[in-house]
């Protein structure tokens, strides 16, 4: 089993990533660490722990991370992912357990001090991974795998033109981690998460094959739908998050080019990548950036694990 710990801040679509990861057997999850972004930590987590509770793995430990970016004022996503981050689908709260007492940055730590090859899939601003890692940088030396949701090479920014939410969020964290990771950042950015649209047929077809899991999915990505009619003109939305995963579980899904990147951290493109993609600067590679995927073959896997039913 591929040992991973996922860094999210949920969210519809880090808990539809959750899905998909509690639903795949080739991963051994040591813990789900909480970043404030989507929505405060806090509400991260108890989002993290429904989740968790409808598939039946309680045991799987949740961790509280950072509640501010590294130096920027934090600014969630609640009017992208609803006040309650599910989409205001206002799901009782799971009162049989809570999170960890110790902190996300402490399980970070002792666990790369203590195993090797465990990966990252991280799902937020990175926050969590820069304190971890500016505080005991030798514990990560052993990191086998990091694959990011973030950022965007050629696609345009939904937070500003050229920025992406995840690295606007926390710009400061994201560019520590491009440069001082052992392991290149695999770049799930906006370019290839844009081609994963979640349509109002597809959930249909969720809800008939398993009503109980598309009645979910439905209940928590209808407010999602609306926000990107308005802001994106898409039909449906756009699910950035499992896309991280099943790249993780699956790397033949996309493809992309290795390369130098960093992350702007003040003035107006404060949160884009910059790649640097014709080796003009001369440094040593430190991502992966994707650029092409196969969203039906994504759609595929992300149907037969996660619906309670197989596809044809
Ligand atoms: C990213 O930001 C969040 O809104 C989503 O959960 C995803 O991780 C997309 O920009
Ligand atoms: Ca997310």
């Amino acid at each position: 089993k591929k040992k991973v710990i996922i860094d999210c801040d949920p969210g519809i679509d880090d808990c539809l990533a959750l899905l998909l990861a509690l639903k795949s057997p080739e991963l051994d999850i040591l813990g789900i660490t909480i970043v404030c972004g989507n929505v405060p930590t806090e509400l991260g987590a108890k989002n993290a722990l429904k989740v968790l509770k409808r598939e039946n793995r309680l045991d799987i430990p949740v961790y509280l991370g950072a509640s501010k970016p590294l130096k920027r004022t934090y600014i969630s996503a609640q009017d992208t992912h609803g006040q309650d981050g599910l989409g205001e689908s206002f799901l009782p709260d799971v009162q049989d357990i809570a999170p960890q007492t110790t902190s996300a940055v402490d399980f970070l730590n002792e666990t790369f001090s203590n195993q090797k090859h465990v990966s990252i899939i991280a799902l937020g601003p990175l926050t969590n991974i820069a304190q971890a890692l500016q505080e005991n940088p030798n514990a990560w030396n052993n990191i086998e795998d990091f694959v990011s949701m973030g950022g965007t090479f050629k696609s345009h920014g939904n937070c500003s033109p050229v920025a992406e939410y995840n690295y606007w969020c926390d710009p400061d964290a994201a560019c520590y981690v491009f440069e001082h990771l052992a392991v290149p950042v695999k770049m799930v950015g906006l370019d290839v998460t844009r081609k994963i649209v979640l349509t109002p047929n597809i959930l249909e077809y969720m809800q008939q094959l398993d009503p109980e899991t598309g009645g979910f999915i439905a209940k928590i990505t209808r407010f999602y739908f609306d926000f990107h009619w308005t802001h994106e003109q898409v039909i449906g939305c756009v699910i950035n998050d499992p896309l991280a995963v099943a790249y993780f579980l699956c790397p033949d899904l996309s493809s992309g080019f290795p390369a130098y990147t960093t992350v702007a951290t003040n003035g107006v493109a404060i949160g884009q990548t910059i790649v640097d993609e014709k080796n003009i600067w001369n440094k040593k590679t430190n991502s992966l950036i994707l650029t092409k995927v196969d969203s039906f073959l994504f759609m595929e896997m992300f149907l037969n694990r996660v619906m309670n039913a197989q596809t044809q």
